[in-house]
């Protein structure tokens, strides 16, 4: 089999460059070796990286037949577990997403909208005219704030407070550049104790878990038909055989839902943010059309109103593009031979989509590193040419969520205050676990707050 070319340095200083500098690292490798190339970011075999959108399209559309996807993802299982939907394949991934799609389409999400503008009242009320703030950690705040009430239904109380902190903490032990390493390096996963790294994210993830199961055993205890929250629509759920999911199970798609859905949304509106900030015209034509648009967090109607504005909906759309939070697919795990792009892959071979490079070709998107949102009101992409959420089996299942509450977030906040960047360094990209975020640091500030067109009750 001969592989398509890629660089030829250790795979351990490989593995460093793409965990220290991922951006550097793709755009190296694309320079140098072109589309596609492979990678030796482990001990296994070579990655392959593509970003031709017909060949993304053959892997998307032959997706259950031809690979496997939960297996590429042990990376992940420390923080997810055994079950997560991430690490599953064939029917048992099948069947766990027919059994978690339901509760996060389009029509459902819609109840969720006040909730939203309500949260993000509530959480950017804290903010003081003229002081400095860290954008990530309001953003990290909402969103992780939304998903407990969507998916526990907990809105309040000590255990909600509990997980709110501990997951915080939890996943800003792995988050930094550095300590995104432990989850990379299996050598590092070693508990030394309260004091160690790893020890200190294992006692984190224990007292998550404790406080989960805690609450699933509750709900198994005070049985409630009528609430519609996610876990318990999961807990009623049951496979073909009439089987419910157990506790082990229920604990570890509720944990792949609290992390996927809320670290990745608080990246992309912390962008959203930054590139609001950082370029004045976008910002006022995003602001006449929001001053225009009846913006009424108060109503429903309104607010579905406000979430198809489409320069709002552009503005996400373009912050998606330029630093996708997820920078590659899920690896495509080939199952049998396969041909694809000139290229004979033997069974085993890792490929995946590499979103970043393939929202930044040259043909697709001309001069790629321009915050440009009026592209997606010029032309319509193919889900093969923009792909934040991968595709194929595995596209994401928080979709509707997440852009739906991305434009919520950004409409409120902008309807509330006027805010500025503080200083003109350029905020930088930077890894974040197995994500990519903006920089941290307090480099928002709220410069006046606007006159409330609406109250809103929290
Ligand atoms: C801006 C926010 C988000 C981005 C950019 C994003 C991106 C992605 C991507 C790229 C994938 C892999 C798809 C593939 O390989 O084809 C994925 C999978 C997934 N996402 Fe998201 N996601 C976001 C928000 C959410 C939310 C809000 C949730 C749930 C509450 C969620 C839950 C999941 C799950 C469970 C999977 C695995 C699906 C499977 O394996 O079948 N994500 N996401």
């Amino acid at each position: 089999m001969r592989l398509p070319d890629g660089p030829q340095t250790p795979p351990f200083l490989q593995l460093l460059h793409w965990i220290s500098n991922p951006l550097g690292f793709l755009e190296s490798c694309s320079q140098r070796y072109g589309d596609p190339f492979s990678a030796h970011l482990g001990p296994l075999d070579p990655i392959i990286f593509i970003s031709d959108p017909g060949a993304i399209r053959e892997i998307f559309t032959t997706d259950s037949e031809q690979f496997d996807a939960g297996k590429g993802n042990g990376i992940l299982q420390p923080l997810l577990g055994d079950h997560s939907l991430i690490l599953l394949d064939g029917d048992r991934h099948q069947r766990q997403r027919r059994l978690l799609m339901p509760p996060f389409h389009g029509d459902r999400m819609r109840t969720y909208s006040q909730l939203i503008c309500q949260i993000t009242e509530q959480v950017t009320s804290q903010w003081q005219i003229g002081k400095p703030f860290s954008a990530r950690t309001s953003m990290q705040e909402i969103t992780l704030r939304v998903i407990l009430q969507a998916v526990f239904g907990l809105h309040e109380g000590q255990r909600y407070e509990q997980l709110r902190q501990l997951m915080s903490t939890m996943l800003n032990s792995v988050s930094s550049p550095l300590s995104s390493s432990l989850l990379f390096f299996r050598a590092l996963q070693r508990d030394f104790g309260a004091w160690s790294p790893w020890g200190r994210f294992l006692r984190q993830r224990h007292q998550v878990d404790q406080l989960i199961y805690e609450e699933i055993q509750e709900r198994r205890q005070q049985l409630d038909l009528s609430r519609t929250d996610i876990l318990s629509l999961l807990m009623s759920a049951q496979d073909e055989a009439g089987q419910p999911m157990n506790d082990v199970e229920l604990r570890d798609e509720l944990m792949t839902l609290l992390i996927a859905g809320h670290e990745t949304t608080a990246s992309a509106l912390t962008w959203a943010l930054y590139w609001v900030h950082q370029l004045p015209d976008v910002q006022a034509k995003l602001r006449a059309e929001l001053d225009q648009s009846g913006y009424d967090p108060q109503n429903p109607a309104a607010l579905s109103a406000t979430a198809r504005l489409p320069y709002l909906s552009a503005v996400c759309q373009e912050t998606l593009r330029i630093y996708p939070v997820a920078m590659l697919s899920l690896p495509r795990i080939a199952k049998s031979p396969l041909q694809l792009m000139g290229y004979e892959f033997s069974p085993g071979t890792p490929i995946v989509a590499c979103i970043y490079l393939t929202h930044h070709r040259q043909d697709l998107y001309p001069q790629p590193d321009q915050f440009r949102p009026e592209r997606f009101l010029e032309r319509q992409f193919s889900a093969y040419e923009y792909l934040p959420f991968g595709g194929g089996v595995r596209r994401c299942i928080g979709l509707a969520l997440a852009q739906m509450e991305m434009k919520l977030v950004l409409a409120t906040i902008l309807s509330r205050y006027e805010l500025a960047l503080v200083g003109k360094r350029p905020v930088r990209p930077v890894r974040r676990g197995v994500t990519l975020a903006p920089r941290s640091g307090n480099w928002l500030v709220a410069t006046q707050q606007r006159p409330q067109q609406a109250a809103v009750s929290v």
